[in-house]
């Protein structure tokens, strides 16, 4: 089966069988990485642009692996050495790069909405990179791969999601996901980081962190997004990690097989402590892991290859 999408956009107008499709594609390519020459020459002869508007450790190179490993010819853009700087429009940039005929643009920028934006002008497929606070859809598929493996079906589970809900493009793609997929999802934080009537997208809103923690199979943590903040949520940083930050301690309310989970990057000390983070519920680095995985799956998928062709 295909993908039957020009452009990854969010999770929001996915469907159940589509997330399926991905992430079921994306557990026969993570093999692909333990191999001596890792590299399938699924992609070669396609031309993939990686526009980034804002910092990126993780993604930007997941996605630059994802598309090695797919033998897909890959570059790097970022404004801060692009003609941005010059005052050049998103739009023209993109018109610009597609003027040299990519088969994908993933983009990174500071705006909702500019990833639609350009898969509406340019004929490449765009993949949404993260777009503000509003999606990162690649992060969610990565968190959903990773919390299967540990706990073999999403359904049923309790997911707590933790901190800066607000300003998290990465809560806001897991929310959307986990409820498809069946989880009770459960959001905590400080009132001033809680959305307004966020609980129509399915989820219960606690306020204290234990009672989120409550028998809970996943709990992800979030960083404050102090770069989408333009005043002052918190009466300091050191009263949020008492109120919110995860220690060893405060997971003795979960499940026993609780998993500890982070986009990254991680402000140790602000939402997690070492100890969380390094210690043996983490599966932070597992999830960079996927990350590849996943994005080989979408890369491949967006370009038309099938399911049944990378198990056969
Ligand atoms: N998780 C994530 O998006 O990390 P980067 O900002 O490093 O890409």
């Amino acid at each position: 089966m295909p993908l039957k999408r020009k452009d990854l956009l969010g999770i929001e107008p996915l469907s159940v069988e589509e997330i399926n499709l991905i992430l079921n594609t994306a557990k026969a390519f993570k093999e692909v990485s333990t191999r001596d020459v890792k590299k399938v020459p699924t992609l070669r002869g396609k031309t993939i642009i990686n526009l980034f508007f804002e910092p990126s450790t993780r993604t930007r190179t997941s996605f630059e692996i994802a598309g090695k490993r797919l033998s897909a010819d890959i570059l790097n853009i970022s404004a801060s050495t692009s003609s941005v700087v010059k005052g050049e429009t998103l739009v023209d940039t993109a018109r610009n790069l597609e003027a040299m005929y990519p088969d994908i643009i993933i983009i990174r920028h500071s705006r909702a909405g500019a990833p639609h934006l350009l898969a509406n002008i340019c004929r490449a497929s765009v993949i949404n990179a993260g777009d503000g606070a509003h999606e990162h859809p690649t992060q969610a598929l990565l968190d959903a791969f990773t919390i299967k493996e540990y706990k073999k079906q999403i359904k049923g589970l309790k997911v707590a999601i933790i901190g800066d809900i607000l300003h998290s493009r990465v809560a806001r793609s897991n929310i959307h996901l986990l409820t498809k997929l069946g989880a009770e999802v459960r959001i905590a934080g400080p009132a001033t980081y809680i959305p307004v009537e966020i609980e129509k997208l399915g989820v219960k809103v606690y306020h204290h962190i234990d009672a989120a923690f409550e028998g809970c199979d996943v709990v992800m943590m979030l960083r404050i997004q102090r770069e989408r903040q333009d005043k002052s949520y918190l009466p300091s940083l050191r009263e949020y990690f008492n109120l919110f930050g995860l220690t060893p301690e405060r997971l003795r309310r979960a499940t026993k097989d609780v998993i500890i989970m982070h986009p990254g990057p991680l402000n140790r000390g602000v939402e997690i402590s070492s100890e969380a983070a390094d210690g043996p519920y983490s599966v932070i680095l597992e999830q960079v892991t996927n990350g590849v995985a996943v994005r080989m799956a979408v890369l491949y998928l967006l370009m038309g290859g099938k399911y049944e062709e990378v198990v056969s």
